[in-house]
């Protein structure tokens, strides 16, 4: 972390002495200032990457000169430096656009990781930011988001394969773009202006889905009074979207591959063969080896599916597209649901990037759109995420040898937790199933909650 300049702005002068001399031992480059003027003036003649402020200072304080530093520089990373147990200030301060607080006296461990943090991570507060998507590096292809090496792969690849008119196959977990994926790779294709006809295969039963895919002659089956077009010839001139693969039955598998080899089919009940002009591409979320290995799912479809593979990343895997995917999400909500939310504190956002997400990209969209629901101030705080998020993030934070602060914390998110519970069951109308499933606990969490913080009807 090399020739990051720090910028100390305390009117102590023993901590600015002894805080530049730890920085500057761990490679930064320092600037001190015992003055919020003298500071300003050195952001407005000289490259400082991140700012250490103090609040309580003679002349100006440190939310005015936050301000004014804003005004400066926008994106400069602000961290506020405040009394012990002035917590509203700290939350003041971030609302202003600081991107973490530390409390006094403090401790150095702490400091030190949250300036790297927040070297690493200019998206944490997002304040009046929402509206301006940066443009530099590419951080999205077509409306997919995420700016890190791993998707950067993704784009590249589906602007080598998009106008290719290739099959192709799309791996990864749940919920971690692969529609998305698809559909990029239409939009991108020649075949943009054609149709993009999306199959669920895992939704229905064998004869109804074969029935969907290649259509029936009027009388084919009970109930088949008119001639039906199937997906395959409904997609003629596009592209078809098999999704869910994984779950096709074999004897389904055998007419697929054969639309694929031949590029015709016949419609159930109905002699005629019909030629399609169709592009296939495919997802799964299964072990797709595997299947082979057991003997479902057919090796030689596998074979004409695999002409080029996306392998989706979970979102574990990439904890930088966090920031973003939450930004866009949040500004989607805000709009959707009416409300001005205007970031995340880093607090929220360190749990939020230290969660492992079992169900990738979709969990993240919807705990955005339940915090921005729930939110009643601008600033998406800890206590706005579900507690199996939070439970993680505590454990991250418990090397903090910050007691009181920690207590604080703690009496808060709780009074917050208890309140948040309370106004969904009363919601729910004291559901609590329903309750559990919308904050996202299991039923036996919430009956615990229920004891721990004794609400009752
Ligand atoms: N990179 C991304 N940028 C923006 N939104 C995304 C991204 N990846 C996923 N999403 C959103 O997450 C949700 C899930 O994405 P999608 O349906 O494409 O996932 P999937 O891999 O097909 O999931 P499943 O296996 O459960 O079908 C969608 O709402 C989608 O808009
Ligand atoms: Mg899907």
């Amino acid at each position: 972390m090399a020739d990051n300049v720090i910028l100390i702005i305390d009117d102590d002068r023993g901590l600015r002495v002894s805080l530049s001399a730890f920085l500057e031992k761990k490679g930064y480059s320092t600037l001190t200032a015992a003055t919020a003027q003298e500071g300003l003036e050195i952001i407005e003649n000289n490259t400082v990457d991140l700012v250490l402020l103090d609040i309580r200072m003679p002349g100006m304080d440190g939310i005015t000169a936050l301000k004014k530093i804003k005004e400066i520089n926008s994106d400069l990373n602000v961290i506020i430096i405040t009394g012990y147990g002035s917590i509203e200030t700290a939350v003041e301060a971030m609302k202003e656009g600081a991107v973490d607080y530390v409390t006094k006296p403090f401790n150095l461990k702490e400091l030190s990781s949250k300036i790297e943090t927040s070297l690493k991570i200019k998206y944490m507060v997002i304040k009046n930011k929402l509206d301006e998507r940066e443009e530099e590096g590419r951080e999205s292809f077509s409306n997919l988001i995420g700016k890190s090496k791993q998707m950067q792969e993704v784009y590249e690849l589906i602007a080598k394969i998009a106008r290719k008119d290739v099959t192709v196959l799309i791996l990864g977990e749940s919920g971690v773009g692969k529609e998305m994926v698809a559909k990029a790779i239409h939009q991108n294709s020649q075949r943009k202006d054609g149709p993009f006809i999306k199959v669920n295969c895992a939704a229905l039963p064998d004869q109804l889905l074969e029935s969907e895919l290649f259509g029936y002659e009027k009388g084919a089956f009970t109930g088949a009074s008119r001639q039906k077009k199937g997906m395959f010839e409904l997609a003629d001139g596009g592209t078809i979207f098999l999704d869910e693969i994984g779950d096709m039955s074999l004897a389904t598998q055998a007419k697929i591959l054969r639309v694929l080899q031949e590029h015709e089919f016949q419609r159930l009940g109905g002699e005629e063969t019909i030629r399609v002009n169709v592009r296939v591409l495919a997802a799964t979320n299964i072990d797709i080896q595997q299947a082979i290995e057991r003997g479902k799912f057919r090796e030689d479809l596998y074979y004409r599916l695999n002409v080029v593979r996306i392998n989706m990343p979970p979102l574990r895997e990439r904890p930088e597209d966090i920031p973003l995917l939450t930004n866009e999400f949040i500004k989607e909500y805000n709009q959707k649901h009416n409300k001005e939310i205007n970031g995340v504190a880093p607090d929220a956002m360190r749990l939020l990037m230290s969660y492992d997400w079992p169900g990738n990209v979709r969990e993240l969209k919807n705990i955005c759109e339940q915090a921005v629901v729930l939110n009643d101030s601008n600033v998406i705080t800890a206590a706005d995420l579900p507690v199996e998020i939070r439970g993680k993030g505590f454990n991250l934070d418990a090397n903090q040898s910050n007691q009181s602060l920690k207590d604080i914390t703690k009496n808060l998110t709780s009074e917050i937790e208890r309140k948040i519970i309370t106004e969904t069951l009363e919601e729910t109308g004291w559901n609590r199933n329903e309750t559990a499933q919308k904050l996202g606990i299991t039923p036996r969490t919430l009956y615990n909650k229920i004891k721990e913080y004794k609400i009752e009807r």
